[in-house]
């Protein structure tokens, strides 16, 4: 069996395009809160400008950008520092191949070992099986159910809040 290997870096401002890329696919919008027709132009702004203590990781076949992971922590509330949220999507013609396993790898080993983070919580709609899989073989457990939390596709959906806590 070819077992792809991925490389894991951070997300550079130069790498607007490639996040262009990943949210152009139908199926990455579905499983996320972005909008069709992604602006390259707000993509550079955001990898530009990143949020305090926010962590772009992405997954590289060959140096090709195939996938992405943000971590946000909270480092402007002290009751908030133990926490990190994440957020990913692998780029349509990349999905199920283990790009978003190797990305949850570094993921969490930097909230772990490095930013000494206790919760990791994420909202993942509750038909969306492919992440709530990925979520759950690391350690994620589904805290509740948000009703009609987004709107996709013509219709409200629900998400589930789902949180990892750090072992000792
Ligand atoms: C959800 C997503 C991030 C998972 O990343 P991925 O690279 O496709 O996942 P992997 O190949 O590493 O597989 C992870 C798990 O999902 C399962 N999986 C992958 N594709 C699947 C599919 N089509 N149906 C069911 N399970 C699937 C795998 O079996 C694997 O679990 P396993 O180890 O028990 O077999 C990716 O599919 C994606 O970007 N989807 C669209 C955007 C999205 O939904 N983002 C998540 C927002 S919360």
């Amino acid at each position: 069996m070819n077992i792809q290997t991925f490389t894991i870096r951070r997300a550079e401002p130069s790498d607007a395009e490639a996040m262009q890329k990943i949210f152009s696919g139908p199926k990455a919008i579905w499983g996320t809160l972005q909008l069709p027709y992604p602006s390259l132009d707000r993509w550079r702004k955001r990898l530009a400008e990143p949020p305090d203590g926010s962590f772009g990781l992405l997954a590289c076949v060959e140096n090709e950008v195939i996938g992405q992971l943000g971590l946000f922590t909270f480092p402007q509330n002290p009751r908030r520092r133990h926490v990190g949220q994440i957020g990913m999507a692998i780029r349509d013609d990349w999905q199920g191949k283990g790009a978003g396993s190797a990305l949850m790898v570094a993921a969490m080993d930097l909230a772990d070992s490095w930013l000494n983070l206790f919760r990791i919580e994420l909202e993942v709609y509750t038909d969306n099986e492919p992440a709530i899989r990925l979520y759950k073989k690391f350690g994620f457990i589904t805290e509740g159910t948000l009703k009609s939390f987004a709107y996709r596709g013509g219709q409200y959906v629900d998400v589930y809040t789902m949180a990892r806590f750090r072992e000792k």
